[in-house]
């Protein structure tokens, strides 16, 4: 099988490699990818729907898959399955439990989902209003995709009207304002691999979204990620009956069945586990954990959600843990350093390029989250060892990472 992957992140590049673990792929494509991925794999950058249809026929692509959801939302998936190029990632309109969050609310809503309690403010004299009755602390969120930078959790009044104002602007807070109850409890991602009416799920992941240690500082687009999460696992049950199938219900009676991977973004409180957000992905950098781990063959899987044949699939996953590691530039995340030289010694963890280009002596850092570590081993400990041994021995000069991904301790307030 010949596969183009859509994607230029981390995510993409640890999908690669679960690809390249395959027997049955013959050859991987990345559009655009990095110049790190290059080093392993053939990228090309393709500008637009039009030149990615043409590439697919004339190179006849067996599967595509799509990494990132703006492409999605964009109707890349819609418009390849049209052309009769198999692709793996939901259409636009089963995304939008992503690309709109009054959407995936409404819908959880009517199907008495779990999740945070909400109001969708339409403008700001609405705002103003609500933000005077409504008890604090309050999350405020755009309604539409703003890469991590829609969501703001607020103390008190002042501070709300402050943060509305800036969602309002945004152009994600065009189409409204969510603002929820604030949840309790902690974090984890679940990810379905979803065909007409079957699922099924993988390991628990959990990212480290803030920017510090002990989890301070700004929120970031994760800064690294373990898996699996033992103490997630008795909510797997009630999770599947009391989120997944209800959503994929509620989507199949919508007229738009949601097919490819769908990220559940949770949140464990005292009442079970709620939902955060859904994505219509997988998740950066959760990816980078969870790949590594799975031991059943990636293209066997991906061909088993696109032909609707995902419960007869065995899902197997290696008997380890991995922990990924993110290396951000400083600066990160709000505007950051460029162009600082990246040298890498041959090491024991894998690395996934994100944030990089080629410079004139080898590559440079060129984004925000430049790349993640990830080790795996029988022990937690063990894969913490040598991850941050080999980030030691990593040279990239200012380098920003946390020392204690996977140390979470998870536990009710
Ligand atoms: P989101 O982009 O919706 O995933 O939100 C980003 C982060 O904000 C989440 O990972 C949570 O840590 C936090 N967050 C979002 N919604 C809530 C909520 N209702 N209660 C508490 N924390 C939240
Ligand atoms: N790790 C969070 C995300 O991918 O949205």
């Amino acid at each position: 099988m010949k596969v183009l992957i859509i994607g230029s992140g981390g995510r993409e590049h640890a999908i690669a490699d679960a690809f390249s673990r395959s027997n049955k792929t013959r050859e991987i494509i990345i559009s655009p990818g990095n110049a790190g991925m290059a080093e392993d794999f053939r990228c090309l950058p393709l500008s637009g729907q039009d030149e990615i249809v043409e590439f697919c026929h004339a190179e006849a692509v067996d599967l595509v898959f799509i990494g990132p959801e703006q492409p999605i939302k964009d109707g890349l998936s819609d418009l390849l399955k049209k052309e009769g190029i198999r692709v793996l990632a939901p259409s636009q309109a089963a995304a939008r439990l992503e690309t709109s969050k009054a959407f995936a609310k409404q819908l959880m809503l009517a199907n008495q989902i779990p999740t945070a309690s909400y109001s969708l403010l339409r403008d700001e004299v609405q705002a103003r209003d609500f933000l005077a009755k409504c008890s604090y602390p309050i999350v405020l969120k755009a309604d539409g995709l703003a890469a991590g930078k829609g969501v703001i959790i607020c103390s008190n009044e002042p501070e709300a009207m402050q943060a509305c104002a800036s969602l309002f602007r945004q152009s994600a807070g065009k189409s409204g304002v969510l603002a929820e109850e604030y949840l309790q409890g902690w974090e984890v991602s679940l990810f379905a691999f979803c065909a007409q009416d079957a699922f099924q799920t993988s390991l628990f992941a959990q990212d480290h979204k803030q920017l510090y240690d002990q989890d301070k500082g700004p929120n970031t687009g994760g800064m690294g990620a373990v898996c699996p999460v033992p103490e997630a696992e008795k909510y797997r049950q009630e999770i599947e009956d009391t989120i997944l199938a209800p959503v994929l219900n509620a989507m199949r009676e919508l007229g738009c069945p949601y097919e490819g991977v769908l990220y559940l973004g949770l949140m464990i409180t005292h009442e079970g586990p709620k939902v955060v957000e859904f994505n219509c992905r997988f998740g950066d950098p959760e990816t980078q954990a969870l790949l590594p781990l799975l031991k059943t063959d990636f293209m066997q899987l991906c061909l088993a959600i696109t032909e609707g044949r995902v419960k007869e699939l065995k899902l197997e996953w290696f008997d380890k843990t991995a922990v990924a590691v993110v290396l951000a530039a400083p600066g990160y995340p709000a505007a950051y350093k460029k162009g600082i030289k990246i040298q890498i010694p041959p090491l024991d963890s894998k690395v996934f390029f994100s944030g990089v280009r080629r410079g004139k002596r080898g590559l440079i850092s060129w984004g925000g989250r430049v790349l993640s570590v990830m080790s795996l081993a029988d022990t937690l400990e063990n894969a913490r060892t040598t991850v941050y041994r080999d980030i030691y021995s990593i040279e990239f000069t200012q380098k920003v990472y946390r020392k204690d991904i996977g140390l979470r301790k998870n536990l009710l307030p």
